[in-house]
């Protein structure tokens, strides 16, 4: 579980999100909104342990994530957390196989098991013939789906999402959607930031923020 209590944080003086609380059960799909810049990537770097909030915690699973190691918060993504970035974040040295497989060898999974399970998953998004090219070599809608394999590749608890589809084609879009649709009936929390719509309503609840607070 997932847990933001209370969330400050401003930029340069500016705030952005005022006293953000919001708790994701085990098994949620929840969708973010809200206008550009509202905060949305922002919110989702804080439950994701990637920005630090001004005020306010964050709990994973109870624990109150400021009290981990760094080495407890790197093990903790790399087993529970799938993170696809508004940016990608994709790593330029490392080929769009080697960048999905990552967190599972961070982590010390059965590569064998994992490598399984990624074709099938990349075989889904349409990647399974360009998993040895770099990310330059690839579009920006073969690098959002290489990103979205990365995160779900290694069957993490909670995958979290800022705007996963921007760069793809709308039945694309809809191929992602089920994807996630369908391993979250299977019991993983999906967490997703959309301007969509159509795209949040595949998720089981829908939030919005507004003028740096959340809204139901
Ligand atoms: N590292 C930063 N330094 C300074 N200002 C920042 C930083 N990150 C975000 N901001 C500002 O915080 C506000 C919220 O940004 P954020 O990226 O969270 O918005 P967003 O809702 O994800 O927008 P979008 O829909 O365009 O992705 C914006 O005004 C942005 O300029
Ligand atoms: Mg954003």
């Amino acid at each position: 579980m997932t847990e933001l209590e209370g969330i400050k944080k401003s930029y340069n003086g500016e705030p952005v999100l005022r006293g953000v609380s919001l708790k994701i059960e085990d098994g949620e799909f929840i969708s973010v909104m809200g206008e550009s810049g509202s905060g949305k990537s922002t919110l989702l770097g804080i439950a994701g342990g990637f920005i630090q909030p001004d005020g306010g915690r964050v709990l994973w699973n109870g624990r109150d994530i400021s009290s981990l190691s760094a080495a407890d918060t790197a093990r903790f993504r790399c087993t529970e957390m799938g993170f696809v970035f508004q940016s990608f974040r994709l790593i330029s040295t490392l080929t769009a196989r080697e960048n999905i497989m990552l967190p599972a060898m961070l982590a010390g999974q059965d590569v064998k098991k994992v490598r399984e399970y990624m074709l099938f998953i990349c075989g889904e998004l349409g990647i399974d013939g360009m998993l040895d090219k770099y990310p330059q070599k690839l579009s920006g809608g073969q690098q959002q789906r290489t990103a979205i394999a990365r995160a779900l590749a290694f069957r993490p608890h909670t995958v979290v999402l800022d705007e996963p589809t921007g760069a793809l084609d709308s039945a694309m879009q809809q191929k992602v959607m089920q994807l996630l649709k369908e391993i979250n009936a299977e019991g993983t929390t999906v967490i997703q930031v959309t301007h969509s719509a159509a795209m949040a309503a595949y998720g089981g609840r829908t939030v919005r923020i507004k003028d740096g607070m959340l809204c139901g």
